[in-house]
């Protein structure tokens, strides 16, 4: 870990320089000390560094510029900045500037030799360390699952993984395997998964005392999304190992709950799958026995995540929890609404959907509200079962989608993530590639409303 609770040996200082004091600071400083800030051109926007002399002219210690906004900016890029090497504070710092200084301090190098290590932050005494410890391992889980390529993550290795997790909380779990899911109802996971070479797998493990509030997170796990026989285009297809991407959220927020020891009966549901092509491969036009019963025509292969979330997501409401949480890279159209650094929230609870925006803020991992527009609800409508998988028409693309699960969920409270899970160019705090988002703004939300 980047964030470190002890050190004997030397250290350097680092002083967060908020906007609106810099004037007042640079006043204080002794000559020395200004003609090298101003060598630096030390102008103190945010994430901006300089180094300071000692009474000697060497160097010794640091300041970082803070504008006062995005609190990962202060010290989200410090750990690849800065000479490796121990670090510590001397000015207060925040819970999430910290944060950033852990997330920041992350580098997927598990295929090639990093450059260096990052520099490492002494935690302040009165910052909470335990909670630190928790979120930044949290998130590095996500990002590590998402990085990794699907010739490594496939539906078993996720399931293993998922497994992994569950049992060093001590909680229990079970894996429903290829025709496994066909004896079990769960023919929509079957129907995706089946031309792959690794089987299709439904991933369901338990944790907390059974007394406890039940809370089920459900996370979209395909492994890799060619598109099926509706196969992608290349530009499309390029970045599909992350559309298990809502899995590895939801695993996230799972070890987040369960390291906490957070007060729900916790049950977390992963379809794992790859969308691949063969001879067998599930086909446009095909109709599917959906678990709930439900019949789903399907128009498009491609339309995927929605079909295994249906089944895990009718499972899930079958024990009406007090909450059903699901994350699903499920939807280009919630990229073209909303970009790709804010998750789209749809819920069909207005108290819920205020508290996960009130976490969104408090955390600082953005999140916005779409709607559940019933009058869309005909785009779904098939001639021939229940429903279509895929609209007919190509408007409001991300709410037929949720309105699409929406029908599975019941009158379960229950809210639905469409995620990027990737983060597509370097911010402070948040390195390109694999990210978690909106997993801080809901289990902000969970402990305010659950937590003891
Ligand atoms: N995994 C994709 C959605 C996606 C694409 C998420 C790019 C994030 C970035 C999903 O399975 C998909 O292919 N959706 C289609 C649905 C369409 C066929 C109705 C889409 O969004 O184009
Ligand atoms: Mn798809
Ligand atoms: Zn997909």
């Amino acid at each position: 870990m980047s964030l470190i609770t002890d050190h004997d040996g030397p250290r350097t200082t680092i002083q967060i320089i908020p906007k609106d004091g810099f004037e007042t600071w640079h006043d204080t400083l002794p000559d020395a000390g200004r003609n090298w800030i101003g060598r630096q051109q030390f102008k103190g926007s945010s994430g901006q560094m300089a180094w300071l002399p000692d009474d000697t002219g060497a160097p010794d210690s640091v300041v970082v510029g803070w504008d006062g906004t995005d609190e990962f900016a202060a010290l989200g890029n410090l750990p690849f900045q800065l000479p490796e090497g121990v670090y510590e504070l001397a000015t207060p710092v925040t819970h999430l500037q910290l944060l950033g200084w852990g997330f920041g301090a992350y580098c997927f190098d598990r295929f090639k030799a990093p450059e260096r290590n990052p520099s490492e932050l002494l935690i302040p005494h009165d910052a909470d360390a335990d909670a630190l410890t928790i979120q930044v391992n949290a998130i590095r889980l996500v990002r590590d699952l998402i990085n990794l390529p699907a010739d490594e993550l496939n539906p078993s290795r996720l399931a293993e993984e998922a497994v992994q997790l569950a049992h060093s909380y001590d909680a229990e779990a079970t894996v429903t395997v290829g025709d496994g899911l066909l004896s079990a109802g769960y023919n929509t996971i079957h129907a995706v998964g089946r031309a792959a070479d690794d089987a299709p797998r439904l991933i369901d493990f338990r944790w907390g005392n059974p007394d406890h509030p039940k809370v089920s997170l459900i996370g979209k796990g395909v492994c890799f999304d060619s598109g099926g026989l509706d196969i992608k285009p290349a530009s499309g297809m390029r970045t599909m190992k992350k559309d298990m991407g809502g899995a590895a959220n939801v695993l996230g927020l799972a070890q987040l709950i369960m390291a906490s020891g957070l007060p729900v009966r916790l049950r977390v549901l992963i379809p794992a799958v790859e969308n691949a092509i063969s001879g067998n491969a599930y086909r446009p036009g095909d109709i599917i026995q959906t678990y709930k019963g439900l019949s789903v025509e399907v128009d498009n292969t491609d339309a995927e995540g929605r079909l295994v979330m249906c089944d895990a997501l009718a499972l899930a409401a079958e024990e009406e929890p007090e909450l059903i949480l699901d994350f699903s890279t499920l939807t280009g159209a919630a990229r073209s609404a909303v970009g790709a650094e804010i998750a789209c929230m749809f819920s069909n609870d207005d108290s819920v959907a205020a508290g996960l925006l009130a976490g969104s803020e408090t955390s600082e991992d953005p999140v916005w509200r779409m709607p559940l527009h019933a009058p869309y609800r005909y785009m779904l409508d098939s001639k021939v079962a229940d429903t279509v998988n895929s609209a007919s028409l190509p408007y409001g693309g991300a709410i037929t989608a949720a309105l699409f699960l929406e029908k599975f969920v019941a009158e379960v409270p229950w809210a639905h993530f469409d995620i990027m899970a990737f983060n597509i160019r370097q911010r402070p705090g948040r390195p390109e590639g694999g990210e978690a988002m909106g997993v801080r703004a809901a289990f902000e939300y969970l402990k305010g409303r659950f937590g003891g």
